[in-house]
């Protein structure tokens, strides 16, 4: 009512309601940004589907992780899917589409009754909105409240500012990229796919077709995927600004590209270092355990323990890929051959047709010099000596984990804006290689060589001055600490 959006004006701290895709990717990146803001005495309630709620529940519930901040609630609604739905590969997608069928009733919904968001019995009145990027239907309704509202993309800036122009990417002709019905692994070797993209302001030069975000792929620009990401890309810019991140020093050009258009912007990147960096700064312990969907195997740590200095390459595709058998033998293969030593996390769900088995001659077959775990604690992995490279599909978390850990690439991306995170990890920050559109063991041998032992030197050293920067960035005076304190400052001043 009128009475409860009014009531606490000026009494209680500001609060926070955060609205992330509810995927594993998009939520890791939100909680911190939720315990960032708790950090200064900011409330924050979390909305996220009574999916994710239960899986990240299995192993402690994110409001016991919270627990350490009084502030801190959970609200959360359905996503429109059956519980049995997949919810990844390319189906994934069909949270987002589902969201933004079921998401305006249910936002509303939760904005008005939900009793996760009151305190003590007396509403807490959400001061600021913090969304994900395809929840435009969020909009009206926090407009009629007086609420403003920003965006936290939690994909790259080149990602975002490739989704932005897809407009004008299409009016160029270079868009849609046929090819439908063709095998994925025809890309490979399809020509047009090398000509260069001129409709990315700031791209020129490096940018190909193949690199655009993968849902270019289609033959139909029309398709309701497509359209629902340039509509709701333009929408950014009529909100009260956008948080990424990522880093000046990271994506400096392409961030002054996209403040032409959304001026407020606070780029507040490595995430998880500046939670960590704030922490220390604070005094106060430990930054709380990750929240997986995934219970993480600690066996993975006493392993790298036992193996020597940059002696492994660690292999992971994040949260949602899907692997064909084939696929998954192509890699083996390619990293046996090679003669390195590799963690690979291989998820439970995470191969086509082979739900909970990993294959037998997988398992026995890489006893010597590799190690299966379903699920890692990442960034110890990434930090730990033993690591000398990461071969990634080029999710955004994984990408700005590994360049905050000073950790070369190796980059296999899958769908969405990892094409383009790869292009920009091989050709603009030169840390790493770019495996895109190809599975094929000999690639595999010679990309895990090249990265773990002719290239080795160079990566390391170039990894290692983005590491510094990423670490500047996030250190008082740094651009993405500044940026932070930038936003805390818009919040505290909107209640
Ligand atoms: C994706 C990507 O962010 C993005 O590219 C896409 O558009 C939508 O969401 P995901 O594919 O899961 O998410 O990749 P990534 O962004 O790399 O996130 C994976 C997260 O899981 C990382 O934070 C990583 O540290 C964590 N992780 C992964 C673990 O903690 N343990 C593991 O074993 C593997």
């Amino acid at each position: 009512t009128a009475m409860d959006h009014h009531q606490t004006a000026g009494e209680l701290p500001p609060h926070v309601l955060i609205f992330p895709l509810p995927m594993q990717g998009h939520i890791n990146s939100m909680l911190k940004l939720a315990e960032l803001l708790c950090l200064s005495d900011i409330h924050v309630s979390m909305l996220i589907s009574d999916y994710s709620h239960s899986r990240l529940r299995r192993h402690a519930s994110i409001e016991s992780r919270f627990s350490r901040y009084p502030g801190f609630r959970v609200a959360t609604m359905t996503d429109g899917l059956p519980d049995d739905h997949p919810r990844a590969g390319e189906r994934s997608m069909d949270i987002v589409m589902s969201l933004v069928r079921v998401g305006g009733t249910e936002f509303r919904r939760v904005m008005e009754t939900t009793d996760a968001l009151s305190d003590g019995g007396a509403r807490r009145r959400v001061s600021c909105l913090i969304m994900d990027g395809v929840f435009s239907f969020a909009v009206p309704v926090v407009e009629e409240m007086g609420i403003p509202f920003l965006y936290f993309r939690t994909i790259s800036a080149c990602a975002f500012w490739a989704n932005f122009c897809f407009k004008e990417v299409i009016e160029a002709g270079e868009i849609p990229l046929k090819g439908k019905d063709e095998d994925k692994y025809a890309y490979w070797k399809r020509e047009d796919f090398d000509l260069p993209v001129t409709s990315v302001p700031g791209m020129e030069g490096y940018l190909r077709r193949r690199d655009l975000p993968a849902f270019c792929r289609v033959n139909d620009v029309n398709n309701p995927v497509f359209q629902t990401i340039i509509t709701e890309s333009k929408r950014t810019a009529r909100s009260n600004g956008l948080i990424l991140n990522s880093f000046e020093d990271l994506e400096g050009p392409i961030l002054d590209q996209i403040r032409n258009h959304i001026p407020n912007l606070y780029p507040i990147g490595p995430i998880h270092t500046h939670l960590q960096a704030r922490l220390v700064s604070k005094k106060t312990e430990l930054p709380l355990p990750s929240s997986s969907f995934w219970e993480e195997d600690r066996s993975s740590i006493t392993w790298l323990n036992n193996q020597p200095t940059k002696s492994v390459i660690y292999v992971s595709f994040g949260s949602i890929t899907l692997l064909t058998r084939s696929e998954v033998f192509e890699f083996w293969y390619g990293l046996v051959n090679s003669g390195h030593r590799f963690l690979w996390v291989m998820r439970p769900d995470s191969i086509t047709g082979e739900e909970y088995s990993v294959p037998e001659e997988l398992d026995t077959g890489t006893k010597e010099r590799g190690y299966l775990v379903g699920w890692v604690p990442q960034n110890e992995v990434l930090a730990h000596p033993s690591v000398g490279a990461f071969f990634t599909h080029s999710g955004w978390n994984s990408t700005m984990e590994s360049v905050a850990a000073g950790v070369p690439m190796i980059c296999w991306p899958y769908f969405a804006d990892q094409t383009i995170n790869s292009r920009f990890v091989s050709d603009v920050w030169k840390v790493g290689l770019d495996m895109k559109d190809s599975c094929d063991r000999v690639i595999v041998e010679k990309m895990v060589r090249e990265v773990m032992e002719d290239k080795r030197d160079e990566f390391s050293e170039r990894g290692v001055r983005f590491a510094e920067l990423a670490k500047k960035a996030v250190s008082e005076g740094g651009s993405s600490y500044s940026s932070l304190n930038r936003l805390i400052d818009f919040i505290k001043s909107s209640v």
